[in-house]
């Protein structure tokens, strides 16, 4: 019997010393863990707008009265109701200099009531409010920048109700980039204000061909800009296009929620190019889950640009919440496939004809890698139609420049069924 018992003991003893190693195991990793930026936001990509694109620095038309009217119209039109909820500066929006303490201030001409005043407003709204910095020693137009201030600024933007930060890249050595946007972001994250991260350091990489660690930006912030500047123009931005496609390692892989690719801002609107071109640059961007920040002037847009820009459709696909940023997965003499998966089964594609002839684009089920024969209602998401059945193979005639976008999902979601009966069977 005491055998017995002595033979218990050990092998309490042995077991609950292992649990206590296996537990002690388990919190290695956790306290040696680098630092991960986790605010919870951008589970999809941001949407929101900013003038960057249509203004530049060059005109007047930057100041708070557009800004808010700004965000005024995306609270009326239709944007803020299918998600587009910032509302952002870009460069020039500051003063030349700091005050004598070191805080940043706004151009007293074009923000004289002050940037909390904006964002209270663009607040009241249901909206959110966006800023732009640079982690260098000036902006790319000259404004101060935050090297040696990036404690102090973050908590100048928290104290301003900033939600949005896009941290903007000149004057600062790549080499030297990592350490600041990784401190930027603890900063951020220290003021306890939820503010998305937008940081543009492998923009300066790619530049100067320097190999960046994509697996450590997308662990410390919520987007980064990839490539050159974007401009109103179909090769420029399908170039962008080929980069994010191309470039080594595979951007898509470090995609997902709260971290996603940042090919650039739209164009849509900013009347260089045919809506048939702005119908492909979001529905691309959409398939790349790439953040969807208008570039164009919103008070004076034409009723064509702003169906493009809300076509909830098309936005639904880019707000996926699985996060999965979709790839070309065909390409030959201009005519390309782009696909991405989406929740319950379903897929998105884009038919995608860079050619100046109009052409039939044909997709199979081997190209999108669906060997298991199930069936797909095909859902035209530009003309809102239901388009048959997809099983193996489905064309389309697509005009030049143009997209046609899709979504396939399993037939069984459109079986009609009482909505209890629907749940198990979708499960
Ligand atoms: C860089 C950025 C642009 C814009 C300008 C402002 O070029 O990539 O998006 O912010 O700076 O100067």
């Amino acid at each position: 019997m005491r055998l017995l018992i002595l033979l218990i003991l050990i092998i309490f003893l042995s077991k609950s010393n292992s649990v206590f190693i296996k537990q002690k195991q388990n919190q290695i990793p956790k306290t040696n863990n680098p630092y991960k930026l986790s605010n919870g936001l951008a589970l999809t990509p941001p949407m929101g707008f900013n003038y960057w694109n249509f203004d530049g620095c060059e005109t007047n038309l930057i100041n708070e009265t557009m800004m808010m009217n700004t965000a005024y119209a995306m609270s009326t039109n239709g944007m803020a109701r299918v998600g587009y909820e910032y509302v952002n500066l870009d460069d020039c929006w500051m003063a030349k200099s700091r005050d004598e303490n070191g805080n940043l201030l706004p151009d007293p001409i074009r923000f004289p009531s002050g940037i909390k005043h904006l964002a209270d407003y663009i607040h009241s709204l249901g909206l959110k409010f966006g800023i732009y910095g640079d982690i260098g020693t000036t902006t790319c137009k000259g404004y101060p920048g935050s090297e040696n201030y990036l404690e102090q600024d973050a908590k100048t933007f928290a104290e301003w109700g900033v939600d949005f930060v896009k941290m903007d890249g000149c004057n600062m050595q790549v080499e030297d980039m990592k350490e600041a946007y990784t401190d930027l972001g603890k900063y951020l994250q220290a003021t306890g204000r939820p503010m998305v991260y937008s940081c543009s350091w492998p923009t300066y990489a790619y530049v100067e061909n320097i190999t960046m660690p994509f697996d450590y930006i997308e662990g410390i912030c919520n987007l980064w800009r990839e490539f050159q500047d974007i401009r109103d123009d179909f090769t420029e931005w399908t170039q962008i296009l080929d980069e994010m496609e191309d470039s080594l390692p595979k951007r898509s892989q470090f995609a997902g929620p709260s971290h996603f690719n940042d090919p650039d801002m739209l164009e849509i609107g900013n009347g260089l190019e045919s809506n048939i071109e702005y119908k492909s640059m979001i529905s691309l961007w959409s398939i790349i889950a790439a953040p969807l920040i208008a570039g164009n002037d919103i008070l004076t847009m034409s009723k064509e640009t702003l169906e493009i820009l809300i076509n909830e459709e098309v936005i639904q696909v880019n707000q996926d919440p699985l996060g999965l940023q979709g790839n070309r997965v065909y390409q030959n003499q201009g005519l390309e496939v782009y696909q991405r998966t989406l929740i319950n089964d379903s897929y998105a594609i884009a038919m995608f004809n860079r050619g100046d002839v109009q052409s039939d684009i044909t997709i199979t089920s081997d190209m999108l890698n669906l060997t298991n024969h199930q069936n797909f209602n095909i859902r035209d998401l530009w003309s809102h139609t239901d388009n048959g059945t997809f099983s193996d193979t489905f064309t389309a005639s697509v005009e030049p420049h143009g997209t046609i976008m899709i979504k396939l999902s399993p037939k069984i979601n459109n079986i009609y069924l009482p909505l209890k009966y629907r749940k198990h069977l979708l499960k």
